[in-house]
């Protein structure tokens, strides 16, 4: 691995996707946009799956869906649990990089949920570009439908001390002199 995809947001510790499976927003607008974006019988790429909790959502309806998962520990892990769920043997998971991994048919929808950090760490926007320039020069047709389609980015400015018991583990607020 280089250093930038050891980076946090390149690379997420599995305890990390512990903490998206048991996110109720999240989780809950993925779902009902899959539900709503998925067709009976369609065919789904998802890049980046992470644990293929929504690469599972997919095929509930869909008829194949591809799960590209970069990191070994997860793509093994992903296997593992959606080994356990019943109906996900129309997912097939793949250990690649979504910059270079394009499925051997079009598909009608694309799943990526690369956020991480204000997609600041995560690279989605180039993963996204680059699969699109790909897949029109492959399959010369349009493109498929993306979930999420867009994202709106807020930043919320905080003020934290870093005094845990008078032990400072972070300089005091207004001490950045050298
Ligand atoms: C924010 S997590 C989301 C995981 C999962 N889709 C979910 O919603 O729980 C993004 C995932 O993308 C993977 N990833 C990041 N860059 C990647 C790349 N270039 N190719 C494939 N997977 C990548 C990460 O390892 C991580 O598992």
């Amino acid at each position: 691995m280089t250093e930038d995809s050891q980076s946090l947001g390149q690379f997420i510790p599995l305890h990390y996707h512990y903490n998206m499976l048991n996110d109720s927003n999240k989780m809950t607008a993925f779902k009902i946009a899959i539900e709503r974006a998925v067709q009976p019988g369609a065919r789904v790429l998802e890049l980046g799956g992470g644990t293929g909790v929504l690469s599972f959502f997919a095929s509930r309806y869909a008829s194949k869906v591809w799960c590209v998962e970069k990191n070994p520990e997860l793509s093994r892990e992903a296997k593992r649990i959606l080994a356990l769920n019943p109906g996900s043997e129309k997912i097939e998971v793949i250990e690649a990089d979504a910059y270079e991994y394009l499925p051997p048919e079009p598909v009608d929808v694309l799943i990526c949920e690369m956020l991480h950090v204000g997609l600041l760490r995560e690279k989605r926007i180039q993963i996204i570009s680059s699969f699109k320039k790909r897949y029109i020069e492959r399959f010369n047709t349009s493109l498929p439908l993306f979930v999420p389609e867009a994202a709106i980015l807020a930043a919320q400015p905080v003020q934290q001390s870093f005094d845990c018991f008078g032990y400072y583990v972070c300089r005091k607020w207004g001490q950045f002199s050298t």
